[in-house]
């Protein structure tokens, strides 16, 4: 690996093949001969694509990474990969090989035609060799390089891939190959874009799920076989098969079943999501895709012919994500909370792939902002987000509109038509995020990277989007947002009843002490103080406007208490009195909540810290609809989009917006943590841990484990024979504090050093 600047001499390269806005192209293989007079001393290999590659030298894969080289805004930044491929190379002749997919570059995003961003993939490599007598040489893509289609027909990360094996080139990537036949490459001109090394953790194959059986066929009409994974995914499937030549095996994927037994594919809407494979009636033959990656847990393979035609010998479901390392752990007495923890974990794994994602099964998979800040806290628990952050903050970044505005959507994909503003809670990921990151981490870099963005987007607001410190009015700013985004309490069918100028200015009002904190840490003291006097004011302005005198909030969703509340919106003195409408609100749907993406993440907190932890509890332990716990009682295994994605009454929602993996409400997997268990942070980084375990509703004990930067912090609580027992870990070079529970007390010390401790609590008389 090198850290010194590239300068690049090779040239981008590409097919003389080229699809269409609607038709796609086969892949092409590239390949470059060259010779060396001796195995050298060291070689270094630069490369990317815009589009997709896979690289070969002399026949050996290089790296293991998928979809390489990711996604970014590539009309601002392609990332380039550096490989070490000394040992590869040998005296004598040598292959540089790569094959290329379109991916986002060139196949289809979102509801788009294909072609969003550029016609056919292109590929730059430039590999620097030194010589064991310390000479250098470059072979760089260029005009030499030859090409050739080959067996992938077509491959499109929306629709799926297409391979006939019949086509396959034999040993193209290595030595002694005749490519006489092949064509030569066209040289491109170089894109405006920079090049930068990557940044952020590639996706890498993870889990492989092995099905040893089909599922049984009790259904009439099902003559294929359908497997079932046990597990809803993002990936795809390598299939072991054997048949006639010439003979095409289909794969169809879903999240979820039909009644009937079928699959049930309506809520891909436009991504075909089908894989297909020609035999080439050569005994097992063994296939995974190289450009695609579908949402799903049942696949089904079928083929035009008789049943029996052909045998499938394997199914495997391999699980794609970004390379972002497990660093949490959840658990507790309650069955149901662990698989909702399971859930939440595989919704995070399912849609953190290069960017944090909607979904991954149809033609979405976007980085919609909004549900990337409401799921942050819990990401960052579960896993190491940081690079994956500081990378899609760049993006963000790239993708802010000249005025200042932040896209609903990072990268940029102008989707939907919507407005160059991503709005209230959706833009302001610009905030939360980087605040988030720097609470986890400690991680100061990413304020000072986005300090600037997060300047240009609040003035932006004030421009465009506030009047007299109200955001989103109506006489403004007509649109306003996604406003609480599927929340069941609006006569709309997606947004909600809280009022869109409410949470806009709730958030506003987030943003600016937001910002005055970030100035605050780098040293800002001016910034700080502007920023702290806009707040005061925004804060005025909420409490003209939404707040009564007696502390009811002018609007009687459960979403504008939450964020009134959270926010620290409302007077101290009324505080209490707001909390309690809060709680007859909740009461009056029956012990339900009401709310959607906006106010969820918080609901919990603020009734723990308005003194309602019984409320709180109820809500997590809740099973009939809606509720967290709804879906996995009816065997969900990741996070529903909506609480009403199914249920017993009406069957499925609306196909046209009904996704069986998205982390939005997996955001209550940060209270789980922080109260139920009780690990939470005190200072940035875990420098100082506060452990604040808050037993309650059926529980009889929780745990939960970090691996943070200096160690493993932990934290297990029983109640046990009318005392609770805590186990705590404190990692070296930080201190926490015990906070118990009101109703608790020890002799012990509450102040911890570094160690294990273990405290017993009795209840207070
Ligand atoms: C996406 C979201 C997103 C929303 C914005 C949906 O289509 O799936 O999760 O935040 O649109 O309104």
């Amino acid at each position: 690996m090198t850290s010194t600047p590239v300068s690049w001499t090779a040239q981008w390269i590409a097919s003389p093949v080229c699809g269409g806005p609607r038709t796609t192209a086969p892949a092409p293989y590239l390949r470059k001969p060259f010779s060396l007079a001796s195995a050298p001393k060291r070689a270094i290999l630069h490369v990317t694509a815009l589009g997709l590659y896979d690289l070969e030298i002399n026949g050996q894969p290089v790296g293991d990474s998928v979809f390489a080289p990711g996604w970014t805004e590539y009309r601002v930044r392609i990332p380039y990969q550096t490989h070490d491929v000394t040992g590869l190379l040998k005296a004598g002749e040598n292959v540089l090989g790569a094959i290329l997919g379109d991916g986002w570059y060139c196949g289809h995003v979102a509801e788009k035609n294909r072609q969003f961003y550029g016609d056919r993939p292109r590929f730059l490599a430039q590999l620097e060799i030194t010589g064991t007598d310390g000479t250098t040489c470059t072979i760089g893509s260029d005009a030499t390089w030859k090409t050739s289609t080959g067996p992938i027909l077509e491959n499109d990360l929306l629709m799926g891939e297409s391979y006939d094996a019949r086509h396959e080139l034999g040993a193209w990537s290595n030595p002694g190959y005749s490519d006489a036949a092949w064509q030569s490459v066209v040289v491109e001109s170089a894109p405006a874009a920079l090049l930068v090394p990557q940044t952020g953790p590639a996706v890498k194959r993870h889990e492989r799920i092995r099905v040893p059986a089909p599922m049984p066929n009790d259904h009439a009409g099902i003559i294929f076989p359908r497997f079932d994974l046990g597990q809803n995914i993002a990936g795809r499937v390598k299939i072991s098969v054997k048949g006639p030549r010439g003979m095409t095996i289909g794969l169809r994927f879903a999240e979820v079943l039909n009644p009937n037994g079928t699959l049930y594919t309506e809520n891909l809407r436009g991504a075909r999501a089908t894989d297909n494979y020609t035999l080439k009636g050569e005994g097992t033959e063994i296939w995974e895709p190289r450009f695609t990656f579908h949402g799903f847990r049942y696949v089904e393979l079928y083929w035009n012919g008789k049943p029996d035609q052909v045998t499938v010998e394997g199914v495997e479901g391999i699980v794609l994500h970004s390379d972002t390392p497990r660093t949490g752990h959840f658990a507790c007495s309650h069955p149901l909370l662990n698989q909702l923890t399971q859930n939440i974990i595989w919704g995070q794994k399912g849609n953190f792939l290069e960017v944090p994602t909607d979904c991954p099964q149809r033609d979405e998979r976007l980085g919609w902002t909004g549900d990337a800040q409401v799921f942050i806290r819990t990401a960052g628990f579960f896993m190491d987000v940081q690079s994956f952050f500081h990378k899609w903050l760049q993006d963000m970044r790239d993708s802010q509109g000249i005025a200042g505005d932040i896209p609903p959507i990072v990268p940029l994909t102008g989707s939907f038509g919507l407005p160059g503003d991503g709005g209230p809670a959706w833009a302001d990921a610009a905030y939360i995020c980087p605040w988030t990151i720097y609470q986890i981490y400690g991680d100061q870099n990413i304020l000072r990277d986005h300090y600037e963005c997060m300047g240009r987007y609040m003035a932006y607001l004030d421009k465009e989007k506030v009047l007299d410190c109200i955001r989103a009015h109506p006489d403004k700013d007509p649109w306003g947002g996604f406003g609480d985004w599927l929340a069941l309490d609006g006569s709309g069918k997606t947004i909600g009843g809280t009022p869109i100028d409410l949470i806009g200015t709730a958030h506003y009002a987030n943003n600016a002490d937001i910002m005055a904190k970030t100035a605050g840490v780098l040293g800002k003291k001016e910034d700080e103080r502007r920023w702290r006097d806009l707040h005061g004011r925004i804060v005025q302005a909420f409490r003209n406007r939404y707040v009564t005198p007696a502390g009811l909030i002018a609007a009687g969703t459960q979403t504008s208490y939450v964020l009134a509340l959270h926010f620290n919106l409302v007077p101290e003195d009324v505080r209490p009195a707001t909390a309690r409408q809060l709680v007859r609100l909740i009461d009056k749907n029956g012990w339900h909540l009401g709310t959607g993406f906006v106010g969820t993440p918080y609901l919990l907190h603020v009734l723990e810290h308005t003194g309602h932890l019984d409320v709180a509890y109820k809500l997590l332990e809740q099973e009939s609809f809606p509720s967290w716990l709804f879906p996995v009682k009816n065997g969900a295994t990741t996070i529903w989009e909506r609480w009403d994605g199914w249920t017993p009454e009406k069957g499925f929602q609306d196909k046209g917006m009904n996704s069986f993996n998205h982390y939005a409400y997996g955001a209550v997997g940060d209270w789980m943590v922080s109260t139920v268990a009780g690990l939470e942070i005190a200072e940035p980084g875990y420098r100082k841990i506060l452990f604040k375990p808050r037993p309650g509703g059926s529980l009889t004990k929780a745990e939960a484990k970090l691996q943070s930067a200096s160690g493993q912090i932990s934290i297990a609580w029983e109640k046990k024979e009318g005392a609770l027992h805590l186990d705590l870990e404190v990692p070296p070079g930080t201190s926490a504090t015990l906070s118990l529970p009101k109703e608790w007390q020890t002799r012990e010390k509450t102040d911890l050093g570094p160690g294990q401790h273990r405290i017993k609590a009795t209840p207070k008389s």
